[in-house]
């Protein structure tokens, strides 16, 4: 019933002011806000890395949330992918978001291009794209398990938030916080009149937070 436990991270966009770096010229990244824009192989390909009938209906039903898509493509190949959704969150979440918050989630590279910093390229460049849309800050997390997420995420702008677990139960969601004190100041942004954990506590209902 627990997830596993999570690495939460953020990063403030207000230093992301300049405009997208260029990235090296073998690189390309395009932003999807519908299956419609996906060329078909492309969709094909992010359809196969799991269940495809889950992965497709899934598909649909981030971009039916508004949720972005974004391809990074190295000479004109899929290399990789990754999610955002701004000002709400695609699941029950540790905390809720503001309006100008951007989530990051399911970031994939294809076995052939890892250890290329493939994902730090196209972290990087979101932040860069979403910052110079007026986001204001952006949250990422991997499992505590995940060695290569956990690492390329580090080497972003992100800054580790703190540790979290969650339980979903009955539309319930209880977060277990095992450190909290930056998680406070960042949730009293997105809700001032609504602190995350009690005072002196390490858990908390976020249950309302959720679409
Ligand atoms: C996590 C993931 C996106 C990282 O992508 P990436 O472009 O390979 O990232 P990097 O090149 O920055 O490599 C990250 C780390 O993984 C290591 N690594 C993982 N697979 C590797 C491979 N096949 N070859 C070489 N290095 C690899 C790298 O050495 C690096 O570790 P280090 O910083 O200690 O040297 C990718 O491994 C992946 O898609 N994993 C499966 C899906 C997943 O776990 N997604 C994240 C959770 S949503």
């Amino acid at each position: 019933m627990f997830s596993n436990r999570a690495v939460l991270f953020y990063c403030d966009l207000s230093g992301h002011t300049s405009p997208p770096a260029d990235l090296p010229k073998s690189l390309k990244v395009a932003r999807k806000r519908s299956l419609a824009e996906l060329e078909p192989e492309d969709s094909q390909q992010i359809i196969d890395v799991g269940n495809p009938k889950l992965v497709h209906r899934r598909m649909e039903e981030r971009f039916a949330k508004g949720a972005s898509l974004w391809l990074i493509k190295f000479e004109d190949r899929l290399a990789g992918y990754g999610w955002t959704l701004q000002g709400r969150v695609i699941a029950p979440y540790y905390f809720p978001l503001a309006e100008d918050d951007v989530q990051f989630f399911d970031f994939h590279v294809f076995a052939k291009y890892r250890g290329r910093a493939i994902d730090w390229f196209l972290m990087t460049h979101i932040l860069q794209r979403v910052a110079a849309d007026g986001a204001a800050r952006a949250f990422a997390e991997a499992g505590e398990w995940n060695r290569a997420s956990l690492s390329s995420i580090a080497a972003t702008s992100f800054r580790r938030l703190g540790w979290a677990r969650k339980l979903t139960i009955f539309q319930h969601t209880i977060v277990f916080w095992a450190e909290n004190d930056m998680v406070r100041q960042v949730e009293e942004h997105a809700c001032p009149k609504w602190p995350l954990a009690a005072p002196g506590g390490n858990t908390s209902d976020i249950s309302r937070s959720v679409p």
